[in-house]
Formats: C-alpha cells, structure tokens, sequence
C-alpha cells in the first residue's frame, strides 16, 4: 500500500489546469438548473417543496433545484439506514476501504469538475475550490487506510490460558450535519468517516450547497457504494434535523457548523426519547474567533501577509480564519500599515475568474450580518481599509481591517464570518497572549515571532486545537494537523487525525479461557 500523502494542490500557472478548469465551469454552467432527487436507500424520490440553490456572485442564476426532505421521507430514510446498517456493518472492514479508495480516484479523475461547481455554487475562487477538493480526496484516502489499521483491533494482555482481543465495532445509523463553508470536504469528510467505520448515514447537506452534494453521491454510486449506506436527505435544519437529532434510532450526530447550532443539537441529543437504549453520541465542530499574535521580535512582511492570507481567503468564511491581530506595541504600526497596504492590492470579483483573489460571501443573510459589523467597528475603532461592499450582482463584501480596537469589543470577542479582521495592541507578549486567549472559543491561532522562548510559551499557554508558528492560521492538512478546538469551538474531535474514527465506533474486549 502506497502511504498515506496529501493531495497536490493543482498548479494554476500551467495553462493546461487553467484550460481544464474553463471547460469543466463551461460544462457546469451548460447543466445548471437541473432538478435533483433525495436519494433513499438508494431510491430516487422527488418531492415538490424544493431547496433552491443560486449562485452567490450572480443571485439570480440557480444552480439547482433539490428535492426537500419532510418528516416523514427523513422516517423513511431513517428506516433505509437501520435496516442497511445490519448487513453493512458485517462487510470486511477491507471492502468497505476498498470502496473509498476508488471514491478517492474518481473524485481524483473528476477534480475539474467537482471543483467547478464549487465556484459556482459556493462563490469559491479557483485556489479555494482546489483546496477544498483536495481536502476531500485526503479525507478518503487517509480514513480508508486508518480503518484498514483500526480492523486489527489494539494490542492487549493475556495471561496463560487465556486469550483477550480489543477490537472496534460500529455505532448505528449516525445524523452527519454539514455547512457550506467547505461544502465538499467537510461534508464528505464527516460522512465517510461514519460510514468506513461501518455506519449507515442520513447525510443533510447545507442547504446552499446542496448540488455539490449531490455529485458526491454520484461519485459514492459509481465507486460501488451499497445503496442505503449514505442517504441523501436535504432539508429544513429546524424540522428534519431536529426530527432526526431527537430520533430514538439515531446513535450519533456528527455536526460542523455554528455554536448556536451545535449547542442546541448538543443539548437535544442529551435527552433520551422513548424507545431509545442507548445514549447518543455528538461529534460537534463549531464555530472560531481566531487570533495571530504577532511579537515585537518577529518576521513583520511574513506577518502581514500571513494575516493578509488567512483572514480573506474565501472572503474569512472559514472557520479557522484569522479574524483578530494582536500585535505587540513597537510593532504594531508596521504590521497594520503593511497588512493595510497589502488588503489594497487584493483582486476581488467574479469566482469564474483566476484572476480574483476574493468573491463573495454565500448569501443574502450573511452578506446582512457581515456588513452589519462596518458601524459596530467605527463605534469600536477606525476602519483602515475596507468598510464597502456590494450586493447589486452578487454578495461582494470588501476586505475591511479595523484599527485600534479594545480586547473586549465586539469585532474582537463575536463570530462575523467574512473578510473583517480586527487589530488590537498589547503592551507586551505576555498580555498578547492572555488577550488571545479570552474569547469563548478555542479553535485555530499563530504566532509570528523569532524568540524561542516565546514559542515555547505559547505552545504551554496558547489555548487552541490548532496552533502554527510563523505561518498563517488557516489550511489544516489531513494526516499531517489533525483539525479541532477547545470550548465553543466544538467537541475536539481532530478531524483528519489518528483519533477520529474511534470516534464513530466501540470498542468491544473479549476474553477466552482454554
Ligand atoms: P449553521 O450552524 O448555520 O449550519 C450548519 C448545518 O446545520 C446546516 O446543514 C444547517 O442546515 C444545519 N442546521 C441548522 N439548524 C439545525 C437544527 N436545528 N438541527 C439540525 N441541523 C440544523 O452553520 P453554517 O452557516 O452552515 O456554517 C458556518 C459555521 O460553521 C461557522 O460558525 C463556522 O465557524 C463553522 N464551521 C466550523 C468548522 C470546524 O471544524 N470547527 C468547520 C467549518 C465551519
Ligand atoms: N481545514 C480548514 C483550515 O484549516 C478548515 O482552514
């Protein structure tokens, strides 16, 4: 077996990708439009409430219309799922890897076109949607062989006479929730971990990507899948995920998306319903508030461009964006003055073009919610660059950095997911860190500096999953850094690391004497 390795990111500068790509988005936008079924049990069903799904740099273009689920067709899907989990579950672990590393190469093979409709449904330009693909492809290949790992079961001791295995069995039908922001390889990601390990799934997409969803279970049918192993079940997050999440057969909720959701799932998911004999497990990745600190003894252009690059890649609609700068007082003015110059230079319009660097924000509410921080941060602080935006053709929100703001402020402590990044001074590296640390999440953070000891301290004191050193806070690699944080920022289930799947499984020990 080859070893695990990430996903080459595709090279742009060739014009051969760049031709690739123009004719995968020329075939997408031939086939938007099209009406998409549930798929249940493997059984296409059409119903006539519809999701509708537009594309965000040009709001009136619908890139599909998807069936949507109701109560009753998320019943029948739950059924799908409990009837398929009891055959799945007995497939060798082996077979079950082997069909994802066939998902893997077709979606390798299909790259340009998974990645077209993600700048067209998502708004991602053409770096971001090659990212966000490759993540997907290292998220199969790199699960397939830990469950190939995990079938052998963990050593443990016997005496004389006696034989002792631990090994892992799968949970049941689990509820994998996803959002847009990575709509393909989060929302992949968690639903082939479910169902490698052994799991059937009732998958509900975002509902503003929920076509890019749709061609990954085209790609799951083509390598092989078991019809009911992955149900297709788009649909209202209030009534089909509640009805799901409170379902006494569901053993466990695999959620990425906001805290408020998280929590409320969190909290539902607690309650056992009747019928019910187990209590259900909740895997919840939630929301950030992320910091880079910047030390007075430290690389000034590499701060400013990794803050440049972290906080407005894909418009700061990720959840590890940087979306507040701690600088260390003597420098402080050099990196704003430097981070300001370079947001100047960023290229922001249409996804389709390689030549933007920025797009939009998903939708109408997000662009409502994002724009609505420009007059909290001129009550805050002073908008350095930025503070416009554009909603005529598409949710075009300008990169905007806010100067001179409190630790406490809003745009220092709330989660605005878009391209707003705040600054603030601290007096010395100590305070920057204890200032990095008082929001209530704990997901990513990066510290540039040049002094040792400073690192050091930050690794102790700095309290996130992700932690970098003189790079951005943004682009977790599968296999290489495990992805998740601490407190409202979710359950730290390191997404892409040696720990996830157990996760979504049991252990079982048994003992034989003879
Ligand atoms: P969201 O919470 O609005 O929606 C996420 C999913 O939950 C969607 O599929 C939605 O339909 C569903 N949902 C909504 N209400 C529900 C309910 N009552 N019951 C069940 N499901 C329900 O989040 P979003 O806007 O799609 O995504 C952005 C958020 O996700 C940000 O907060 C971001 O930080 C977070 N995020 C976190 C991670 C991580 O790994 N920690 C990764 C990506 C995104
Ligand atoms: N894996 C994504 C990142 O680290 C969420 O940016």
């Amino acid at each position: 077996m080859i070893p695990y390795q990430t996903e080459p990111l595709t090279d742009f500068s060739l014009e051969e990708n760049r031709k690739l790509y123009k004719e995968a988005l020329a075939k997408a936008q031939q086939e938007l439009g099209q009406d998409y079924p549930l798929i249940i049990g493997g059984e296409r069903i059409t119903t006539n409430d519809k999701i509708v799904s537009y594309n965000p740099a040009n709001k009136t273009e619908i890139i599909g219309s998807v069936s949507k689920a109701n109560q009753e067709l998320a019943e029948q899907a739950m059924q799908a799922a409990d009837s398929t989990f009891n055959t799945w579950k007995n497939v060798d672990p082996a077979v079950r890897a082997d069909i994802i590393f066939k998902l893997a190469a077709i979606v390798k093979r299909r790259k340009f076109e998974f990645n077209a409709w993600l700048t067209l449904e998502s708004g991602k330009p053409w770096v971001e949607a090659d990212a966000d693909t490759a993540e997907a492809i290292d998220f199969f290949e790199y699960y397939a062989r830990q469950m190939l790992e995990l079938a052998a079961g963990k050593p443990v001791v016997s005496r004389p006479g006696e034989f002792n295995r631990f090994g892992y069995i799968p949970l049941g039908v689990g509820v994998i929730i996803s959002p847009w922001n990575f709509p393909f390889a989060i929302m992949a990601g968690t639903a082939i971990a479910a169902a490698v390990t052994g799991n059937t799934v009732l998958l509900k997409p975002a509902s503003t990507t929920p076509v890019i969803a749709y061609k990954f279970m085209e790609a799951l049918e083509e390598a092989g899948l078991p019809a009911g192993v992955v149900n297709y079940i788009p649909g209202s997050g209030a009534e089909v995920g509640d009805y799901l999440v409170d379902h006494a057969r569901t053993r466990f909720v695999s959620f990425t998306g906001s805290r408020d959701v998280g929590l409320r799932i969190n909290e539902r998911a607690a309650k056992v319903n009747p019928g019910q004999i187990w209590i259900k497990r909740v895997i919840a990745e939630m929301g950030g508030k992320d910091t880079i600190v910047v030390d007075a003894e430290a690389d000034h252009e590499l701060a400013a461009q990794a803050i440049v690059k972290s906080a407005f890649g894909f418009s700061g609609q990720k959840c590890s964006a940087c979306s507040r700068v701690i600088v260390v007082d003597s420098a402080y003015d050099k990196v704003l003055n430097r981070v300001v110059e370079l947001t100047k230079e960023l290229t922001i319009g249409d996804p389709t073009n390689p030549d933007n660097f920025m797009a939009t924000v998903i939708d109408a509410a997000a662009f409502k919610k994002v724009t609505s921080y420009f007059d909290i941060a001129k009550e805050e602080g002073r908008i350095a660059v930025g503070g416009t935006a554009d909603d005529s053709k598409g949710y075009f929100v300008n990169p905007t950095v806010v100067a001179d703001v409190a630790p406490k402020s809003r745009v220092m402590q709330e989660e605005i997911f878009g391209p707003i990044v705040a600054f603030c001074k601290a007096s010395d590296f100590d305070e920057a860190i204890a200032i990095a640390n008082n929001t209530e999440y704990g997901l990513t953070g990066a510290v540039i500096t040049t002094n040792p000891l400073h690192i050091e301290q930050a690794r102790r004191d700095f309290f996130v999953g992700n932690l970098y050193f003189n790079r951005g806070c943004t682009g977790a690699i599968v296999g290489y850094q495990p992805f998740g944080g601490y407190n409202m920022s979710g359950t730290c289930s390191k997404a892409g690391g040696p720990d996830y799947l157990t996760l979504h499984m049991q252990s079982k020990t048994t003992s034989e004497t003879f």
